[in-house]
């Protein structure tokens, strides 16, 4: 099928170079030159696993990079949007962007079309993107609008969009399911698992996946609802890893026993330092606005934010209580990204600690595989950035680890312990086995579980104790 997809961002490109591998010719459209002559040259503007392997496979075959919406719709039978929804001051989402290449998309619509919201949009826009469309002067028998949320994580958003638990599709008629169906044919039919360059399957990925046909008002809702259960759960386990600090429990082995119910499940029960990212805070906020609008107090999501920046705090006075005073301290920093496996640092909660680490007048030496090219725009004075995980550690007071990336759970504990002036590591993320820490002569504190103290820094502490007595 030719398809159009609107936006060169995160969610269009993967989008965009996803559809090709399915077969689908593409046509990305964007208004911005600069990127669009990029991705032509095999620029891949974001860190994505498997992008860049996708773009290449089919630039300038099965997927094309162009400006002109208008001339896109005219040559689609389906068109994406993907642009920006940015929150406003009050937390709602700014669809003006939708607007306006809902307008575009009206003078390009000359036979049937399928016009398909993609951006996370709160419950009515479809309706709205159909009475753009039709006031800018398209005929309303030549489209139909239709809701298809994206469920992809940054990191393994290639993999999400391939191997998806379930396609949401919402529809006003038939015609646009039917048009929908042979969309996905690929994935619902198998075709795609079959083939020899197909990317590799995820080990937990069941094929081929459901079809869920829904209204659009049921799809749009289905996004914002799945984002805030999933923010919520995370919520509620750091909320039990509080209660387990207090009490000494184990969160790692509550989680396991809460998770085990298949009713509960265990994904996204990790605690940490809280969520970040573009999704999350942004959508919980345009939740929460709709919900109030429609004339329901949802005051449930605002305990899960409220905890979520808690959780933030609890972290820094953790750090502050086995420091005692910040000033001129200096701390080797992991993770900057707002999750492992993205260069992303937006509502980083890694980002944000640093941040007032630095207002407290600690020196940072940082280190993010993917993300320090970012942080450098942010981050001006203050903080160092290393090469390795090693040379962030090396002379530190204490190490902290603030991102889940997979390098940072394998890192030689032995070298490490060398490079540090003081053996203490604090895991924002629980990567380590704190009985392995301390066999590697660590005081480590995580999240949720007792901290577990070195008997030479308990030591040292009791030999400093004496003395100040
Ligand atoms: C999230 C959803 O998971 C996707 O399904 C959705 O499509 C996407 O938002 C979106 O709306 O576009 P993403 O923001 O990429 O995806 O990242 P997640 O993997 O969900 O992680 C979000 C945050 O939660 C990260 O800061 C992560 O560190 C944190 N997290 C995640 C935890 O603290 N604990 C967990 O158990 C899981």
């Amino acid at each position: 099928m030719r398809i159009a997809v609107v936006g060169s961002g995160y969610v269009g490109l993967v989008t965009g170079a996803c559809f090709a591998d399915l077969g689908h010719e593409v046509v990305l459209v964007d208004n911005d030159e600069k990127k669009i002559v990029a991705l032509r040259n095999g620029e891949v503007p974001i860190h994505e696993r498997f992008l860049p392997e996708l773009l290449a496979r089919h630039r300038g075959q099965r997927i094309k990079f162009s400006a002109d919406l208008q001339a896109a719709t005219r040559e689609s039978e389906v068109v994406f949007i993907a642009v920006g929804t940015p929150p406003t001051e009050s937390g709602d989402a700014d669809l003006s962007y939708v607007e306006s290449v809902a307008r575009e998309i009206s003078g390009g619509v000359d036979e049937y079309k399928v016009v398909v919201e993609k951006s996370t949009v709160p419950v009515y826009t479809s309706q709205w993107i159909r009475t753009i469309i039709i006031r800018d002067g398209a005929d309303p028998a030549l489209f139909d609008v239709a809701s298809n949320p994206e469920f992809l994580r940054e990191g393994t958003a290639v993999t999400d969009f391939l191997y998806p638990d379930r396609i949401v599709v919402g529809v006003e008629s038939e015609r646009a399911a039917e048009v929908m169906r042979q969309l996905y044919g690929p994935l619902t039919s198998g075709w795609y698992y079959g083939r020899g360059e197909a990317i590799p399957r995820p080990e937990a990925a069941k094929t081929p996946p459901r079809l869920i046909v829904t209204s659009t008002k049921s799809a749009e809702l289905i996004k914002h609802a799945s984002n805030a259960f999933l923010a919520m759960k995370i919520s509620f386990i750091n909320a039990v890893a509080s209660i387990c600090e207090s009490v000494g429990a184990n969160v790692e082995q509550v989680s396991d026993g809460i998770g085990t119910d298949s009713r509960i499940g265990s994904r996204f029960m990790n605690p940490g330092i809280g969520y970040g990212g573009s999704c999350f805070p942004k959508d919980l906020m345009a939740f929460r606005a709709v919900a109030k609008e429609s004339g329901y107090d949802f005051r449930l999501l605002e305990e899960v934010i409220r905890i979520n920046e808690e959780q933030r705090h609890r972290f820094l006075r953790k750090v502050r209580s086995v420091l005692w005073t910040f000033r001129g301290k200096r701390l080797g920093v992991l993770g900057l990204a707002f999750k492992g496996g993205t260069d992303d640092i937006r509502e980083s909660p890694a980002l944000l600690l640093v941040q007032e680490l630095l207002r407290e007048g600690c020196h940072i030496c940082a280190y993010d595989p993917a993300a320090m090219e970012r942080a450098k725009e942010v981050l001006k004075s203050g903080v160092e950035f290393a090469a390795d995980a090693y040379e962030a550690a090396t002379g530190a007071d204490a190490l902290l680890i603030l991102t889940e990336w997979e390098e940072f759970a394998a890192l030689d504990l032995e070298r490490l312990r060398t490079l540090v002036k003081y053996p203490i590591v604090l895991d924002g993320r629980n990567l380590y086995d704190p009985a392995v820490m301390v066999e590697h002569g660590f005081s480590y504190y995580s999240v949720g579980r007792a901290a577990a103290l070195t008997e030479e820094t308990t030591a040292r502490t009791l030999a400093k104790k004496k003395e100040r007595a």
